[in-house]
């Protein structure tokens, strides 16, 4: 199933092939339709992903993969020309030790994607909102999601550091009655949904006045 963010992911990939890479480390791999992307283009995949279950299916694929955490990459300095993280950085317990880590493992550098919106526009606002309400309940679930992340989330996480910044975004409108429907299934994963209800109530309410568009996305380069 197609997700609002592929529309960003040609770009982005298009910015790793741009260095030529021998090599990527695909940091949080998922589905592994990146490593295949890069293998045909006659790059050295090679993924990493904390999930078992993720770790198996690439592997009956045929994929080069291994299980690891992003903040201890079992893999020598500068071991690959880029290392890719795409929607993964979110969801990382300590964003420094993590960007540290990927720094650490390659030669050119750090190109991470992640979902981004423009607050100043209201249907974003709206959108950012309910997006924080998700992630709310997983963390109260003891999962880790954080964010949006913006630049100065990085900028704090390594100060002091060079970090290129892009922000794109493609106004797609959204249906805030999907939108309320899948929110709502949401509060079936908590106890006591109550205080999460009536500030879902609130942000519909929102939602329903501003409009809702799907997100943008957010590329940041860490040069080495
Ligand atoms: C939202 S999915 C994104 C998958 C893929 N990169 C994509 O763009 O479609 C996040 C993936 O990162 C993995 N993951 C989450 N936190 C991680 C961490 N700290 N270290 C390694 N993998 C992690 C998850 O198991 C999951 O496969």
């Amino acid at each position: 199933m197609s997700h609002p963010i592929d529309i960003y992911r040609p770009e982005f990939e298009e910015r790793i092939f741009a260095v030529k890479p021998k090599s990527v480390l695909d940091v949080g791999f998922g589905d592994g339709a990146f490593l295949r992307r890069a293998h045909e283009r006659g790059i050295q995949a090679t993924g990493v992903d904390h999930s078992d279950e993720r770790i198996q299916a690439a592997r009956e694929g045929g994929l080069s993969v291994q299980c690891a955490v992003a903040d201890a990459l079992p893999f020598a300095d500068r071991s690959f020309d880029c290392v890719a993280a795409q929607l993964v950085v979110h969801h990382f317990p300590d964003l420094r030790k993590s960007l540290l880590e990927m720094l650490r493992v390659a030669r050119f550098g750090v190109f991470i994607l992640d979902p981004w919106f423009d607050e100043t526009i209201p249907s974003q606002a709206s959108a950012a909102a309910l997006e924080r309400w998700m992630k709310a309940i997983d963390r109260a679930q003891g999962g880790v999601n954080n964010g949006p992340l913006t630049a100065e989330d990085f900028q704090r996480a390594l100060p002091g550091a060079t970090i290129d910044v892009a922000y794109r975004l493609t106004l797609v409108p959204d249906a805030v009655d999907e939108r309320a429907e899948k929110c709502t299934a949401y509060l079936d994963k908590i106890d006591k949904p109550e205080t999460f209800r009536k500030e879902l109530d609130r942000l519909i309410a929102d939602a329903r006045r501003t409009g809702l568009t799907s997100e943008g996305a957010i590329f940041v380069t860490l040069a080495r």
